[in-house]
């Protein structure tokens, strides 16, 4: 394969630029021309497609969004647009892409793989909901936010007495607020993998409340099934606690990738240009026990992550 796309598509997470930097680089160092596909399948259809040097992805690495920007096309979900996206990458002469997003973005590159593109999937999103691999670029960036924000809401919660309920971002998938609530030490932590105990959550707030505790920090899934507002009076009410919310929303998508979240997005982007190089089957990469891997894309887009149960009771013992 001798010409590439790249595209980031969906909900933008940090580490996107990083990823985008490594195809370039990668496809570019392998003789492969690159070419980058702004505002995701939206751009496609609309042909904003512009050949990448090695110079246009510098000083971008460090760098949260996404350069290419990105959208959520509705009009891609139908196969006449995909068709039509299908033709537009073959007059350029594109025979691969390398599609940097999540679940939804995968879906579409899944259907432009049946229509004879070749597309490598780089998992792209702060939600961590991918079933094939262990992380996705972005995730640990978004937790690190959420803890410094938990770090500011314990001192003036302490200050006030009050409880705070963090409600934060993840769509169905808890893993945002487990790992923030347990690295954070949050009173209680609220999944939608796991039916809320509201009850067992009051006498948390009233045990610690008793044992002198001057706060109480509930961090809390956006997914879960009971309004982040309806639970703040819930709580309030039986606690006796003043009891506040906090929405960080997308200040959790922005910001300076961890290097984690760098070293994950150039793994993996890079490794997609090579498989395209070599004209593999369409792939979705990911990182499994520390390692690269490269699953079908067919399949990972059917997989669905497992909820780590046990660190979430661990999580639980330790609040
Ligand atoms: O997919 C990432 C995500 O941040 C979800 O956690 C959230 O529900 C969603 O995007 C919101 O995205 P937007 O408002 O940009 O459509």
């Amino acid at each position: 394969m001798d010409k590439i796309g790249v595209l980031t598509s969906g909900g933008d997470a940090p580490g996107m630029n990083a990823a985008i930097r490594a195809a370039v680089r990668r496809g570019i160092s392998m003789g492969m021309d690159v070419y980058g596909i702004e505002r995701g399948y939206e751009g496609l259809l609309d042909g904003e497609i512009k050949k990448m040097e090695w110079y246009h992805v510098g000083d971008i690495l460090q760098r949260g969004g996404t350069i290419l920007r990105t959208a959520r096309s509705e009009r891609f979900m139908k196969r006449e647009w995909q068709e039509k996206a299908a033709d537009i990458l073959d007059t350029f002469g594109i025979k691969g892409l390398v599609v940097i997003g999540g679940d939804g973005s995968f879906r579409g590159g899944a259907a432009l793989s049946r229509l004879g593109i070749r597309v490598m999937g780089v998992p792209g999103t702060i939600d961590n909901d991918l079933g094939y691999t262990d992380r996705t670029i972005g995730f640990d960036t978004a937790v690190n936010t959420v803890l410094s924000l938990i770090s500011n809401i314990r001192d003036t919660s302490s200050a006030h007495e009050r409880a705070t309920i963090v409600e934060v971002m993840g769509r169905n998938c808890g893993d945002i607020a487990l790992h923030a609530g347990l690295a954070g030490g949050a009173d209680a932590i609220l999944v939608p993998e796991e039916e809320p105990d509201i009850n067992s959550l009051c006498r948390r707030v009233i045990k610690g409340q008793q044992s002198g505790k001057l706060h109480s920090i509930i961090v809390k899934a956006e997914g879960v099934n009971i309004g982040t507002e309806q639970l703040r009076k819930i709580l309030q009410e039986k606690t006796g606690r003043e009891t506040r919310t906090v929405v960080p929303g997308y200040i959790q998508r922005g910001g300076t990738p961890t290097g984690a979240d760098r070293i994950l997005a150039s793994l993996t982007a890079s490794r997609a240009a090579e498989l395209l190089y070599n004209d593999e089957d369409s792939r979705a990469i990911g990182i499994a026990g520390g390692i690269i891997t490269a699953c079908p894309l067919e399949e990972a887009v059917e997989m669905k992550r497992a909820f780590d149960a046990e660190l979430y009771r661990m999580a639980q013992v330790l609040s």
